[in-house]
């Protein structure tokens, strides 16, 4: 939405109404409404920002359906890009007119939205609003799970289940990226050619091969260093079959369901196991190490180094819509909602 430089001034005193995607109980995407709101008002530290591109992430499923606790109505999406419309008191660092994307967007399924100043990305010129929007925060997922949560090392072999989803075709490019042999799973042959295209060496249909046999035998039974698995309950038990001694589970995402109550007994008799549950959150819980991961993340987008696939755009107004592709696995790469 265009806006005239008299509306800009008069953000903090007016009740401008925008479209917002709300919900007001949980259930299926049939919950998620169009609703006409004000333009919410930038309060002390925080920033108002008209958003080009908001990413649809599968943590908005997770709170349309309870399985994240969501204090109601809310207007789901946490992450956006767009321009700083208005700032509130006391914020210095940015302007109205600058280009910036977070992952900590209060209500992105909208036109408007708030977000605290200090959580703003400083978008560099060659990566664009909507490339933004469509990496940050599945771009420095990818980044701190390959470099902090098991930093992966030259020459190791790593498991990533949904290869081809958001998060999956990042990681296997920054695996690559690494110097690391990335074995793949995904559901449908189009998923697997764009996985090899990110850099897999190896690519299972998991719905049709079993993929601990498969991994077993594509590492002549040594097995990997480290399983990504964001699907969670189809996959958590048998990957664990596929590390190596001492390997590391990184579980960051259930995708599939949560996945049943452990005893950690079993870490012991599969090899000194690594088990961790990560999340976004406590790897850019600072401001430094949010620049840090997401400059470095922008940083190869914009040197061409990574590729950033946008699946699927939806008008803003169809986000019931993007929800049931992202849960019914229609989707590849990122998803979109443009206001
Ligand atoms: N912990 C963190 O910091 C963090 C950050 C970002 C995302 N995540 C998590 O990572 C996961 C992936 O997120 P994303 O946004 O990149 O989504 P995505 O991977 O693009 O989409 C989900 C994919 O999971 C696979 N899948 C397997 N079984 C499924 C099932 N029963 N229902 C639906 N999908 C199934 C599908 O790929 P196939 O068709 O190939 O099986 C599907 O395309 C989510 O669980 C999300 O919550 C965690």
């Amino acid at each position: 939405m265009a806006l005239s430089p008299v509306l800009l001034s008069d953000f903090r005193h007016t009740r401008i109404p925008m479209k917002a995607i709300r919900i007001h109980e949980t259930g299926d995407a049939g919950v998620l409404r169009l609703e006409e709101i004000p333009v919410p008002t930038a309060g002390p530290g925080q920033v108002l920002l008209g958003l080009e591109a908001t990413g649809v992430n599968f943590t908005e499923i997770y709170s349309r359906t309870g399985f994240y606790q969501t204090a109601l109505p809310a207007t789901l999406g946490s992450e956006a890009a767009g321009t700083v419309a208005a700032v509130g008191p006391g914020v210095t660092t940015v302007r109205p007119g600058d280009r910036v994307a977070s992952v900590n967007v209060l209500g992105a399924y909208a036109e408007y939205a708030l977000a605290p100043a200090d959580r703003l990305v400083p978008l560099p010129d060659r990566v664009s609003t909507r490339q933004s929007a469509a990496v940050l925060l599945q771009g420095i997922t990818a980044h701190y799970l390959t470099t902090s949560t098991y930093p992966l090392q030259r020459g190791q072999t790593c498991l990533v289940h949904a290869a081809a989803g958001g998060v999956g075709l990042l990681l296997c490019q920054m695996a690559r990226r690494i110097g690391a042999r990335v074995i793949a799973t995904v559901s449908t042959e189009e998923k697997a050619a764009l996985a090899r295209e990110a850099g897999a060496d190896d690519v299972i249909l998991y719905t049709q091969a079993d993929f601990e046999s498969e991994v077993k035998r594509l590492t002549a039974g040594a097995g990997v260093q480290a399983v990504y698995d964001s699907v969670g309950r189809t996959t958590f038990a048998k990957g664990l079959n596929c590390l190596a001694r001492r390997g590391m589970m990184v579980l960051f995402g259930q995708s599939s369901g949560p996945v049943e109550p452990f005893d950690p007994q079993i870490l012991n008799q599969k090899g000194s196991l690594f088990l961790t549950r990560p999340t976004l959150g406590h790897y850019i819980a600072t401001r430094a190490e949010l620049l840090e991961r997401a400059g470095e993340v922008l940083g190869w987008v914009a040197d061409g180094s990574l590729s950033v696939r946008v699946g699927q755009e939806f008008p803003l107004v169809r986000a019931a819509d993007a929800h049931r592709a992202l849960e019914g696995r229609h989707t590849t790469g990122k998803v979109l909602l443009i206001p």
